[in-house]
């Protein structure tokens, strides 16, 4: 029988994490559940650090970005006595069930201890990355998406005033969505992702036959894993690697003005949009999808329905197997790259 869930937030923030916290404090009040809020992602209970939620944590959060409870990469199973000290923590602090919120690498960790040893969750996809399979949309891709557009339209008219290629790199680490969406809606002239390599003839070509219908000004947008088709990786920001095998991408914008100034001879500048893409208020669809799942996690967990990610599919809130959700990709939307390139 469930009567304490515990929540946690990992990987990179986004806008509308609290209004999931919000809706699964809510929807477990109803039920009479109590809900423990584990801080700063698997570390709160690699740490146990962890405190039981009231309704005042939750007023008012609906609309601020972020997440009260704190998110971190923190990886259990990299961690000496990390798995024995989760398990030691969820028996410390009683929870029946966890909910998860983030990423393919924080669902991936719920997933692994349900499989290994039977600790009970549901999951949230939540990244602006927008990369989990059989999820319409994560939590805080939209809000991102926003950001992104907003960016490219105000850098668009100081672009136009010089006559310059502006170069706006992108977050979304291997995938592409947050700059193709974001390039489309902002009226890039090209976009670069990490799911089709780059060719600089071809950037140069575009820019130049823009140049002769007449348009002094060029906008490209670049996600931070792209590259060229000769390169053999994406450009990093720092050689270290997070507990999940990351690195920090990052300097591709900056690596493609400097060659498109050589070819060209147009002036070019970058702007890396960074962390701002993660921050500031969530949009009101984010907050509506955020709601959704928060709620519907808690409905999954009374109904017994563990080890199941809740996503937006097709429209519907519905539950995947954590298990097939996380060993997928999720496949790019050629068909809206190839739309993208009908404006270049
Ligand atoms: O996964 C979300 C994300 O914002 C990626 O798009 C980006 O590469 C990464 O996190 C940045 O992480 P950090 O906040 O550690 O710099």
């Amino acid at each position: 029988m469930i009567k304490r869930i515990g929540v946690l937030t990992g990987g990179g923030d986004s806008p509308a994490i609290n209004a999931a916290l919000r809706a699964i404090f809510v929807r477990s009040q109803h039920y009479g559940y109590t809900v423990v809020g584990i801080r700063n992602g698997w570390e709160g209970l690699v740490k146990g650090n962890a405190a039981e939620l009231e309704r005042k944590d939750v007023a008012q959060i609906l609309a601020i970005g972020g997440t009260i409870i704190g998110t971190s990469r923190t990886n259990p199973f990299k961690i000496e006595n990390g798995v024995e000290n989760v398990k030691a923590n969820i028996a410390k602090f009683a929870l029946d069930a966890i909910i998860t919120i983030g990423g393919d690498d924080t669902n991936g960790v719920m997933f692994k201890l349900s499989k290994q040893y039977g600790i009970k969750g549901v999951g949230i996809p939540q990244t602006i990355d927008n990369d989990i399979a059989y999820s319409d949309y994560s939590i805080g891709f939209d809000s991102s998406l926003e950001i992104v557009t907003n960016a490219i339209d105000a850098l668009h008219t100081t672009a136009f005033s010089h006559s310059r290629v502006m170069i706006v790199e992108v977050m979304g680490r291997d995938a592409g969505w947050l700059a193709l969406c974001g390039g489309i809606a902002g009226g890039a002239d090209v976009i670069l992702i990490p799911e089709v390599d780059f060719d600089y003839n071809e950037i140069v070509n575009v820019l130049k036959a823009r140049k002769e219908r007449g348009a002094n000004s060029s906008m490209i947008v670049v996600a931070e894993g792209a590259k060229p088709a000769n390169c053999e990786g994406p450009i990093c920001a720092s050689d270290t690697v997070d507990n999940f095998g990351h690195v920090q991408l990052g300097g591709i914008g900056k690596t493609i003005a400097d060659e498109l100034e050589k070819r060209t001879g147009f002036e070019c500048r970058v702007t890396v949009l960074g962390h701002l893409q993660r921050g500031g208020k969530p949009t009101a669809f984010d907050r509506l999808l955020g709601t959704r799942l928060g709620a519907t996690a808690v409905d999954f967990i009374h109904e017994g329905k563990f080890g199941n990610l809740v996503v937006m599919n097709n429209g519907k809130i519905t539950a995947v197997p954590l298990e097939k959700a996380l060993t997928e990709r999720k496949p790019m939307d050629l068909d809206l790259y190839e739309l993208s390139k009908l404006f270049y």
